[in-house]
């Protein structure tokens, strides 16, 4: 069921869990996700980022199929379609396309400037009953091109952004986008606490799910964080159960270069990720 992410983020801020997004990059990732999502009866939040999109060959391509793949797996849980890290321009595109959810990343502007836009993009998000999520301080690293310095967030900053009327806001607290380095400090509990008491009830989110240590995740679940988001995880378990099998020469053997063979592992592995995280991050059983 395609639907905004406003109610299962409402919904996840009460329950104190927390909303797993799973960003997608081609027809196995969507389909593992959904079928993971459907056999544990959770909420769940497809991410697009502007390069994920632009590899499957546009938003309204992505649209098509994941709305074709809900109908077609009669998937009963509540699935939004949400664009990562979305320009200016790349959410005008989504919000045409179908999405049900756009993220608008201001937070290299000056926060003017972020406040402007995000501001405009709140309105017709609202106009047409689609969740949008915002963007202060910013997510270390790199995604898709995405580039952060991983400064924490302002507070007050926060609190001027929320005050739009966004439905979720990211806000950097020490979080990096792919793996975490050895020398990594950690998240800032204490830019994240800073923020919740100045935001009330705004559910927050977490970039940069990959690697962070379940202690750390369920802690920041306690301070408001109702959706965390994950993509080089799942990357990393195709990789290494893709590597697995064709290591072991089963691409050689019979059939196996048939590409519902050589793909399956990964997606499989992909699967199990996925599991791992929504029962790590509780919203099982609570679609
Ligand atoms: P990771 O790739 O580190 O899991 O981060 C995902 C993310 O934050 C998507 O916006």
């Amino acid at each position: 069921m395609l639907v905004s992410a406003k109610e299962m983020l409402e919904k996840a801020r009460d329950g104190k869990y927390a909303v797993g997004q799973f960003n997608i990059n081609n027809l196995e990732w969507t389909k593992s996700i959904l079928q993971v999502a459907e056999e544990m009866k959770s909420p769940v939040i497809l991410g697009v980022s502007e390069g994920a999109g632009k590899y499957m060959t546009g938003f309204k391509t992505v649209a098509a199929m994941v709305k074709a793949m809900d109908e077609e797996m009669k998937i009963s849980v509540p699935v939004a379609l949400h664009l990562d890290h979305g320009t200016y321009e790349g959410c005008y595109k989504c919000i045409k396309a179908g999405f049900t959810s756009i993220m608008f990343d201001g937070s290299h502007y000056p926060i003017e400037e972020n406040i402007a836009k995000t501001c405009e993009l709140v309105k017709i998000s609202n106009a047409m009953g689609l969740s949008i999520e915002a963007e202060v301080g910013s997510i270390g690293g790199e995604e898709d091109g995405v580039i952060g310095m991983g400064e924490c967030a302002d507070p007050n900053e926060c609190k001027q952004v929320a005050d739009l009327g966004v439905t979720m806001l990211a806000a950097g607290i020490g979080n990096i986008h792919g793996k975490y380095p050895a020398n990594w400090k950690g998240l800032s509990f204490e830019t994240l606490a800073a923020i919740k008491e100045k935001v009330g009830d705004m559910p927050l989110v977490l970039h940069g799910g990959t690697g962070i240590p379940a202690e750390m995740i369920k802690k920041a679940i306690s301070l408001g964080v109702a959706k965390i988001n994950v993509n080089t995880e799942c990357q990393l378990s195709f990789q290494e159960a893709t590597r697995k099998y064709i290591e072991a020469g089963k691409d050689l053997e019979g059939k196996g270069f048939d590409p519902r063979k050589l793909l399956a592992p990964g997606a499989e592995a992909i699967k199990q990720t996925v599991r791992e995280k929504i029962e790590l991050f509780g919203s099982a059983n609570k679609a």
